[in-house]
């Protein structure tokens, strides 16, 4: 159920005494500039300074300011607002917090390969403890957009390509950010964002069309938005995109159809930086004034940036364009929000420079933040066990990312404690006898350009070492907002390292660093082992020597599908079935590409352990499955090597004959498993009609009655199915 915002009596006295230019005020978003921490995060508009800043505060103008950080500075804005402001309405600070605040975590892409939802949500809470110590009342996160298209480079900020994936991870991150009590200190208000469909962006282009089915939109992009609204966000920022040719910041069929209507949705709707502003560059807004009357018409209350609605909501409002009763809703919702974090009680809230300078939090962050890291790293191949490595081995440790401490937060970290950053050099060291002294470590190239002698050098370490453990990837900066690409390959100085280092024949273990699914390629693809390791963050360096050594066993799996080639994107494991599937024995006119075959390289869901995992059979307590029951499916998993494991067992379920083509697959469950050698567990899932439901043909939502697969599988290929009918309702 989405969280009510309480009628608060504070609230009611002081609409009626606000000029509309406060009121328009309550509604606008202005880059911090008194605390300016991240003004290069976003393109300069209406840029002030920091005496205009203040003075727009003093002349009640603002109601929240952005991306400072700092609790001392930030008394100072509050006692502005609270003091001098002619109804002492105070203000809130927010800030773009998405995988950590000084401590920083896994990027959210990474941590989803945990599969663990209680991790993000603990993830969230020490972020929040963090943030709520700086300063900061209300973070610009989760991002939930659902990320099918890998060129897109803003899948790292989410939870990948699968919707209920996305929508556990989704909702664990809103209760960890805003934690049991919204009034606490250390809750941080979340934000549900890009609504809507920004994932579906056209080729992967940030900021390009989408053109979408009606079900898609409903099936696939809206459900991660309704799970952090039920678990009780409080602010939804709409997306750059538009949706079928209307923009999602003015449009009224989602905004104030779908998220007010549908779902109840009682928080605040911010829009993205400038995106009113934007109306008028993508032509469906003549001017400022049209682009601010459509924007809150369609459901907008907060603008990010433009000043659009500090112009122009009082001249609408005044002429009859806006009603007033509406400015006054979109202020109630500010106001309210306001009091639900208990400002109006205390405006100093969360600004507290004894709590910010007290790191004793510190401890317990950084070892949940190595935990956090090894829990992201997915093990794709493990050739002749490899993997773990042996600590008195000769390892060359060679790439790029070596000695790196630059590209190891990934995109969207503003704020973090950089002095504690840990690289894999000095993360190997500190696992190694004697501080690693007979570890080698070569940089080999830079991350775009080649090092005079570096793949002379590299290739002499390799021929020394036992094993070359390979750190290369993409760079920090290829992932994140505005960064699409088109071949989602390594860098070409890298892949010429990593064909030389190969060709020694020494055995390599990659590392692999991405803000996205690559199609791996020559000798990297090749390599012997390969651990994905994303951009894991702070604890960087130990976390990946726990899962080299065996410290760790590694239990992530893949959230999103690794192509074989860049040309196969958009690919997504759940896509719709193809009336010419390719069938072992018969390829001709099938949907194949010359190349390849319509399949991933590692699919989704896929990842090894240490251990040796095997499957029994999926049974089906009953094939017939009433209208009103549940499927019971069932599947016994054995651990049958010699060390323990965590299994990420996964339920899949397929829909044989519907009103709308079903996906090949659709995951609807998973669970993580600590199995020790010869342990095997039995495991149960339990699928009702719900599970089932689906954007019918005619628009309806609901399952079908009919015949269904479902595998207990280790990823979206794996196993074979068990069958059950779903029976229609009784009479
Ligand atoms: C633009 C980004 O799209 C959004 O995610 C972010 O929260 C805002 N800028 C504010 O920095």
């Amino acid at each position: 159920m989405p969280t009510t915002l309480p009628a608060d009596p504070r609230v009611e006295s002081l609409i009626p005494r606000m000029t509309l230019e406060e009121k328009a005020g309550q509604l606008g978003v202005f880059a911090d500039m008194v605390r300016p921490f991240a003004p290069d995060v976003n393109p300069e508009t209406n840029v002030r300074n920091a005496t205009e800043v203040l003075e727009q505060v003093r002349a009640g103008r603002v109601g929240t300011l952005f991306n400072g950080v700092g609790a001392e500075a930030g008394r100072e804005i509050q006692r502005v607002a609270v003091e001098e402001s002619r109804l002492g309405i105070p203000v809130l600070l927010a800030a773009d917090v998405i995988h950590g605040m000084r401590t920083v975590f896994p990027i959210p892409l990474g941590e989803a390969a945990s599969f663990e939802p209680d991790l993000a949500e603990r993830t969230a809470r020490a972020t929040a403890i963090e943030a709520t110590a700086a300063g900061i009342h209300w973070t610009y996160a989760p991002a939930v957009d659902i990320a099918r298209d890998q060129r897109w480079g803003r899948g790292a900020e989410g939870a990948g390509e699968d919707v209920y994936l996305g929508c556990r991870f989704a909702a664990a991150r809103v209760r960890g950010f805003q934690g049991p009590d919204l009034r606490a200190h250390d809750s941080l208000l979340a934000t549900a964002k890009h609504f809507v469909a920004y994932g579906a962006v056209s080729a992967g282009l940030d900021y390009n069309f989408v053109e979408i089915a009606e079900g898609t939109l409903r099936d696939v992009h809206l459900p991660p938005f309704k799970a952090a609204v039920d678990a009780g966000a409080l602010a939804v920022m709409t997306a750059f995109n538009d949706i079928n040719g209307i923009p999602a910041s003015a449009n009224h069929a989602l905004l104030t159809g779908v998220l007010r209507g549908e779902w109840a949705f009682a928080g605040v709707v911010v829009s993205d930086y400038t995106a009113d502003m934007e109306l008028i560059a993508h032509g469906y807004a003549a001017d400022e004034r049209h682009a601010t009357e459509l924007a809150f018409s369609a459901g907008m209350d907060l603008s990010m940036q433009s000043g659009f609605y500090a112009a122009h909501l009082p001249a609408l409002v005044e002429s009859g364009r806006i009603p007033m009763e509406k400015l006054d809703a979109a202020v109630r919702r500010v106001l309210s929000l306001k009091a639900a974090i208990g400002l109006f009680d205390d405006p100093y809230r969360s600004l507290d420079p004894a709590r910010e300078a007290d790191a004793s939090w510190r401890e317990a962050h950084e070892a949940l933040a190595r935990d956090a890291a090894r829990r992201s790293m997915v093990l794709l191949k493990n050739e002749g066990g490899l993997l773990p490595l042996r600590r008195d081995a000769r390892i060359a440790l060679i790439g790029p990312f070596a000695r790196d401490l630059d590209n190891i937060e990934g995109c969207w970290t503003l704020f973090g404690d950089r002095s504690r950053y840990v690289s894999l050099e000095a993360g190997l060291r500190a696992a190694l006898p004697d501080g690693g002294a007979r570890l080698r470590v070569v940089d080999g190239c830079g991350l775009e350009a080649p090092l005079q002698g570096g793949i002379e050098a590299a290739v002499a370490a390799a021929r020394e070492a036992d094993v070359v453990v390979l750190a290369v990837g993409e760079p920090q900066r290829y992932s994140g907002e505005a960064q699409s690409r088109t071949q989602i390959v390594l860098p070409p100085a890298q892949q010429a390292l990593a064909e030389a280092v190969a060709a020694t024949g020494t055995p390599v273990v990659v590392l692999l660093r991405n803000g996205r699914a690559l199609a791996l390629q020559g000798a990297v693809r090749d390599a012997q082992a390969i651990l994905v390791t994303w951009f894991l963050g702070s604890q960087t360096g130990h976390a990946v020597a726990d899962v080299l050594f065996g410290d760790y066993g590694p239990s992530g799996r893949l959230p999103v599908s690794f192509p074989h080639d860049s040309g196969q994107q958009p690919y997504f494991y759940n896509h719709p079935r193809t009336g010419r599937p390719e069938l072992p024995d018969m390829k001709e006119f099938k949907a194949r590409w010359r190349e390849h075959p319509h399949q991933a390289l590692y699919p989704f869901g896929h990842g090894l352990t240490y251990g040796q995992v095997e499957y029994g059979p999926t049974t089906v307590e009953s094939p017939a499955v009433a209208w009103d029951g549940e499927a019971v499916l069932r599947a016994t998993v054995r651990n049958s090597g010699t060390r323990g494991v965590e299994e990420v067992v996964q339920l899949y379920v397929h829909d044989r004959v519907a009103s709308r083509v079903r996906p090949v697959r659709e995951l609807k469950g998973f669970a993580k498993l600590a199995l020790q050698p010869g342990e095997a567990r039995e495991v149960e899932f339990r699928l009702s009609r719900a599970d089932l439901a689906f954007t019918r043909a005619d628009g309806t939502q609901g399952a079908e009655p009919g015949w269904f697969d479902a595998w207990i599988a280790p990823s979206a290929v794996a196993g074979e199915p068990a069958a059950f009918e779903l029976l229609p309702p009784q009479g």
